[in-house]
């Protein structure tokens, strides 16, 4: 296939002799002609393994040719310009839409459909609100009708680009047509990873989700890591072990957006660790930040219900986490304190907690420590239908989804325990809590 590839930096020139070797016919365009006259003389312009010997291959093969300015015409557009940070922070998107006038311009004579597929790294909206446009603009011509794009982003990384090209842990489309994301898969076709095909905005935001995860992960091993030296042991075995943990640890547990946590150790073994950290002098900023990124969590449920404007609250589960009685230190207690704190008229339905209320070993607590809303709790989720106007779903339990159909219709649900899809539940005033 004729491909135009836009920004030879790491992404751009190993995409583009990776596809140069499948046999694709690859024009390579760079605005700095030191980068161009280096590939064309069969050179890597970036020190990578194995990349100079594949672009010397795909020149001798005339598979890649390298330019400033003699575009041609081709079916397929890929962008892999930079996208760097500008002083504040912000995502300095000028190289990308220079490109996208310059595919635009390209295209504007043209009959054929062209397929754009960006692999710079953009915020989520950032193709949809500001590189559509621009493209619609200049070439006259509409999206989906005369042109297809797709969000491909890449996962490579410097120093094992060309290896993790061949290898990555996904190949993600964002597509708003079929047409060009049948294309742009095409190009994965000899790569044996999961291809996943999703809308573009997703595509986007699954890249922000992958690095900040990426980020995350160093850091908090860098903070285990001082506290165990600091403590005299060694943080690699202390992180092997860690590591070996494929259930909960290295595992898609945990990872579902959701409400906050609790319960009778996270919080309380979070705070120990930060005491003894302390107690050593040393700073765990990311360990740090989670107690109170929880609480965030506990008052932006509470500040979704203060928006809906209605005051009869009837709030489904109270304990920690479904399946239990277990009320210490439940994030439920504390958003069902705030709501009666701030006037709500609450009325509570935990069916577990129900029967801990009469004979569970955790009777006394819920006597001595919560009798306020012990008072509040109601024998039957029937009871909370009639009563509430929002229906706070919290915890979900088996059987819980088919109870709430029999609510009417008028009342309104926050979801806070993804008992629903937002499809699922379009006959109600819905609202998740992260979704
Ligand atoms: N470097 C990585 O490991 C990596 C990995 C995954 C994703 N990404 C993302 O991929 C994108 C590219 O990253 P990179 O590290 O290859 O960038 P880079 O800065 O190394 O290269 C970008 C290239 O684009 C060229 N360019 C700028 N304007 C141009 C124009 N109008 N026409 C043609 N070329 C133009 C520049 O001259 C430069 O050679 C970024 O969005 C980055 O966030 C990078």
């Amino acid at each position: 296939m004729r491909i135009n590839l836009y920004g030879l930096g790491y992404v751009g020139c190993v995409s583009a002799a990776c596809l140069a070797k499948e046999g694709h016919d690859v024009l390579g365009i760079d605005i700095d002609a030191i980068k161009v006259n280096l590939i064309n003389e069969g050179k890597s312009p970036v020190i990578e393994r194995d990349l100079n010997k594949l672009i010397q291959a795909a020149i001798q093969a005339k598979k890649l040719k390298a330019t400033i300015d003699e575009i041609r015409p081709a079916k397929l557009s890929i962008i892999c310009v930079g996208t760097p940070s500008n002083d504040n922070g912000s995502l300095n998107l000028l190289y990308l839409k220079n490109v996208a006038r310059q595919i635009a311009e390209n295209i504007r004579e043209s009959r054929e459909f062209h397929t754009i597929c960006v692999r710079s790294t953009v915020l989520p909206g950032t193709i949809e609100n500001e590189i559509i446009p621009i493209i619609e603009k200049v070439s006259r011509k509409k999206v989906k009708k005369d042109f297809g794009i797709c969000m491909n982003p890449e996962f490579l990384r410097e120093g094992s680009s060309v290896e993790d090209y061949y290898h990555p842990p996904f190949s993600i489309i964002g597509e708003m047509d079929k047409k060009s994301g049948n294309l742009v898969a095409s190009l994965y076709k000899h790569i044996k990873a999961p291809l996943i095909r999703t809308e573009i905005k997703i595509a986007e935001m699954v890249k922000y989700a992958c690095n900040s995860f990426h980020a995350l992960k160093i850091c908090f091993a860098n903070e285990i890591g001082n506290i165990s030296k600091k403590l005299g042991m060694d943080s690699y075995e202390v992180m092997n072990i860690f590591c070996e943990d494929k259930k909960l640890n290295i595992s898609n547990s945990y990872l579902r957006p959701g409400f906050a946590f609790g319960g009778s150790c996270l919080p309380k073994d979070l705070r120990a660790l930060l005491y003894q950290a302390k107690e050593n002098d040393l700073e765990i900023p990311v360990i740090n930040s989670i107690l109170s990124s929880n609480s965030k969590q506990i008052e932006y449920a509470f500040s979704i219900i203060k928006k809906i404007g209605k005051n009869r609250v009837g709030l489904l589960g109270l304990s920690f986490k479904p399946g239990t009685d277990d009320l210490r230190e439940s994030p439920l207690v504390e958003l069902a304190e705030k709501l009666i704190g701030k006037g709500y008229i609450l009325s509570i339905y935990d069916r577990e907690v129900s029967l801990a209320k009469i004979f569970g070993s955790n009777k006394k607590y819920i006597e001595s420590v919560i009798p306020h809303l012990s008072s509040l709790m109601k024998n039957s989720i029937d009871e909370i239908f009639k009563e509430s106007e929002i229906v706070v779903i919290a915890n979900n339990y088996p059987g819980l989804k088919r109870n709430i159909s029999k609510l009417s219709k008028d009342r309104v649900v926050i979801d806070l325990a993804r008992i629903f899809t937002p499809k699922e539940a379009k006959h109600y005033t819905y609202e998740g809590i992260s979704w």
